[in-house]
């Protein structure tokens, strides 16, 4: 019957970890500065347990969940049961003056093979990182065709997951 089975709103957010606090040693709630300001969220207990990898403060996440609405809405509780690294704090401090950028071919064959949509997409997360247009790199059969700099890593086939996670690497 599904009787007291109440669908809550959902939320997904990328933002910095601003602060962190803890229960018994294991972060809980998450403060997270977002483009149109800071979000508490706290964890579920399950994505809590599961952690392979603990937040710190200055990593970029991307926190799913459910929002809870309390006095006619005036209050928000946002609680996270998806976290995804999208770049570490560590990541970003290692690259120091060398800031990464990505070059990806927007010649006609790579934006057949979805290099505009790569383009935006990478735009949209925000990642500390800096596009910029290049032109043909001699793969056009393998487009969308991509190089990461300084790390001077070419990638073919690309897409935003790959890109992701070499950035947020530490050897990257
Ligand atoms: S068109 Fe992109 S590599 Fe040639």
């Amino acid at each position: 019957m599904g009787l007291g089975v109440v669908n809550l709103p959902t939320f997904c957010l990328e933002g910095t970890v601003e602060e962190i606090f803890y229960k018994k040693g294991r972060p809980k709630v998450v403060i997270l500065k977002t483009p149109t300001g800071r979000v508490w969220i706290k964890l579920e207990k399950s994505l809590r347990r599961e952690l392979a990898q603990v937040p710190k403060v200055g990593d970029r996440l991307r926190l799913e969940g459910t929002v809870k609405e309390k006095y006619d809405g005036w209050v928000k509780q946002y609680q996270a049961s998806h976290l995804e690294f999208l770049a570490t704090a560590q990541a970003t401090a290692a690259r120091g003056s060398q800031p990464c950028r990505v070059l990806i071919c927007q010649k006609s064959s790579c934006c057949r093979r979805g290099a505009k949509e790569l383009w935006q997409e990478l735009e949209a997360q925000q990642l500390p990182i800096t596009l910029k247009a290049t032109g043909c790199m001699g793969e056009c059969k393998r487009g969308p065709a991509v190089v990461i700099l300084p790390q001077k890593k070419r990638l073919t086939r690309a897409n935003a997951q790959q890109i992701r996670e070499l950035v947020c690497s530490t050897e990257a």
